[in-house]
């Protein structure tokens, strides 16, 4: 539960808000790159941390994200005309580069020095993993990009998908953070994902309540979940990670073959965009499983609609939920979709989830970490602390990984469990 002032701060994003200038101090992944892939690209639009934008691509290459309105008087300046060097405003004709600055003013006199005095909001942009991520904090506090695992393989190694989410940042991502909610709100869609799966979904089933051992880190939080098995000397651990501020890993199967995770890129208060990533640290994936993402008769995402960038599963439409198949099947929910699961249940919530009603339980435990560890840095950096994930980019190469483990042994002292944990960092 949080108060009513902490319940606003942690899921305000725009400029000015705490929480808005902690994001503001990360790297934050905005479009898929092929979007504005060609020199000269014409802009387009793009929302972000509650501020209005346009992207696009100079002549030389450069990436360039600036504010959606002309220094001037305002203009939009997505209908500007990319003219290689810079965009020109088609209200008077100033025209800007890539890094902001004014480099033509043709409705000034020749002689006047004025265009060296204005610039256009605009945002340090960097291409990683096929994904333009922008830095808009102050300049001098940079950091470095995050070493993230799936964005430092070959692309033949991952699977992108991305779409919109109809709620608040923070309530979407605690989903990934909530290990306990996998046996009930996926029961049955995990199963048929793949025969991997299907082994974690029976161990998830036979122990329904998780212990939790937690650790902040530099990077965020270690979550690590223990599991009770039909073997009474082995215990099933879930152990993944939540990187400051909106990275999240799922934990992956036994076998160690594949991870899976998401980046919340919070659009405004009211919207996230979610980028969901499968990956292979040591192959490349068949062709068979990234169609499994989006197809087959257990989609991971099954509603996708390409031209809208959403989910046609929607509230309105309640999630295409099957009454009979819940009352039929092991599919609980009755929607068929790993993720239009976690939708419906984020965005039911409302846009903003109130958190000065909840009741929350021990299996809650991580998701008060993370809010707590948000709240901490976000009050800290208005006394001036800087957080310290945002130190350098290194600290986040973590990966995810699930195991059985000798149920006699504490956690932290399991042999098996400090090999995995020093070979996944
Ligand atoms: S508003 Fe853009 S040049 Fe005047
Ligand atoms: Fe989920």
């Amino acid at each position: 539960m949080l108060s009513v002032e902490d319940n606003t701060l942690i899921g305000q994003v725009g400029p000015g808000s705490p929480m808005g200038e902690l994001i503001r101090r990360f790297w934050v992944p905005f479009i898929e790159a092929a979007r504005v892939e060609r020199l000269a690209s014409d802009p387009v639009e793009v929302e972000l941390l509650g501020e209005r934008l346009i992207a696009y691509r100079d002549g030389a290459g450069r990436y360039a994200l600036a504010e959606n309105a002309c220094p001037h008087r305002g203009a939009p300046l997505y209908y500007g005309r990319n003219e290689g060097d810079g965009l020109r405003c088609i209200y008077h004709g100033w025209k800007f580069a890539a890094d902001g600055r004014c480099i033509e003013m043709p409705s000034e006199p020749a002689n006047s020095a004025f265009k060296d005095k204005v610039r256009v909001r605009s945002y340090e942009v960097r291409e990683m993993a096929g994904i333009l991520w922008a830095y808009m904090g102050p300049p001098e506090s940079a950091p470095a990009l995050p070493h993230i695992e799936w964005a430092n393989i070959p692309a033949s190694q991952r699977n992108v998908v991305s779409y919109n989410q109809e709620c608040n940042w923070v309530q979407a991502m605690e989903g990934d953070i909530d290990s306990s909610h996998v046996g009930f709100l996926h029961r049955g869609a995990l199963a048929r994902e793949s025969a991997a799966s299907r082994q974690d979904n029976e161990m998830l089933l036979h122990d329904t309540s998780p212990r939790w051992v937690v650790e902040t880190t530099d990077y965020g939080m270690m979550l690590a979940a223990q599991r009770s098995t039909k073997d009474p000397a082995q215990d099933y651990w879930r152990v993944n990670q939540w990187l400051m501020p909106y990275v999240t890993m799922i934990p992956t199967d036994l076998q160690l073959r594949r991870a899976h995770g998401h980046v919340w890129t919070p659009l405004n208060d009211r919207q996230t965009r979610v980028w969901c990533v499968i990956w292979s640290p040591t192959e490349d994936l068949p062709q068979a499983e990234r169609d499994n993402v989006l197809h087959g008769p257990m989609p991971h995402i099954a509603t996708l609609d390409d031209s809208t960038g959403r989910l046609r599963a929607t509230k309105e439409n309640h999630f295409l939920q099957d009454r009979y198949r819940q009352r039929n099947t092991d599919l609980l929910s009755g929607i068929v979709g790993v993720r239009e699961q976690d939708t419906a249940i984020v965005e039911g919530m409302g846009a903003l989830a109130d958190r000065t009603r909840e009741h929350l339980g021990t299996s809650d435990i991580p998701i008060i970490t993370m809010r707590r560890r948000l709240l901490r840095d976000a009050k800290a950096l208005q006394l001036g602390v800087e957080p310290v994930a945002a130190s350098g980019g290194e600290h986040f190469g973590v990966r995810s990984w699930s195991a059985l483990l000798d149920s006699g042994t504490p956690f932290r002292e399991n042999p098996r469990a400090r090999e995995l944990m020093a070979a996944m960092a």
